[in-house]
């Protein structure tokens, strides 16, 4: 059974799928949550699973305090699910799994600032048909680790960035869990 870590900031949606998904999976467990937001929905989702979790600030993710913290845990991957803040390459040299999940279809609408809403907003502008998911490997630079998963869907009946999120959100719920299951046993 392989250690899951989850690196989340906001909603927490997909860490929720994902601790549900491996209740009922022997490849892997979600032992740890990890968020730079002390409020954020993704705690209290934690909390409900019993699952223990590690705030931290910005200065702490790349001070050594959350690769100090990391230990505990034994990551044998790490997962940016809806994690906001750029994953520091101290943390990438001791543990380099680490798989994001980015709401587009790299490598259109990526790079800083690209990220939730924004993304989504900006694809309402570009009046794009589709869009997607993209699940990739993290590295040094925003947004540009070798790709593991694409999936696309149509968006010509969505007018808001509301209506693409939610349709972002099925997909990611759909195919995230699954992806990560592939990963761990491709590895095992
Ligand atoms: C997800 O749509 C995820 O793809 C996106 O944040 C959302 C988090 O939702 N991540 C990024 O934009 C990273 N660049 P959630 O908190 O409900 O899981």
């Amino acid at each position: 059974m392989k250690n899951i870590v989850l690196f989340a900031s906001g909603n927490g949606s997909n860490a929720e799928e994902i601790i549900r998904y491996f209740k009922n999976n022997n490849e892997g467990v979600v032992v740890a949550i990890f968020s730079n937001k002390a409020d954020a929905k993704v705690l209290e989702r934690a909390k409900n699973h019993n699952i223990p979790s590690v705030v931290f600030s910005k200065t702490q993710l790349n001070d050594g305090f959350v690769l100090e913290q990391l230990h505990q845990f034994q990551p044998d991957l790490i997962v940016l699910a809806g994690f906001l803040l750029k994953f520091p390459e101290s943390i990438l040299k001791v543990y380099p799994k680490v798989i994001n999940i980015h709401p587009a279809l790299l490598p259109k609408y990526g790079g800083k600032g690209m990220y939730g809403m924004n993304v989504h907003q900006a694809v309402l502008e570009n009046k794009e048909k589709e869009t997607g998911i993209t699940i990739h490997y993290v590295n040094e630079h925003y947004d540009e680790g070798e790709f593991i998963f694409q999936n696309s869907v149509n968006i010509e009946d969505c007018n808001t960035a509301e209506e693409i999120a939610h349709k972002i959100h099925e997909l990611e719920h759909q195919y995230f869990p699954e992806v990560i299951a592939g990963i761990l046993t491709r590895n095992s």
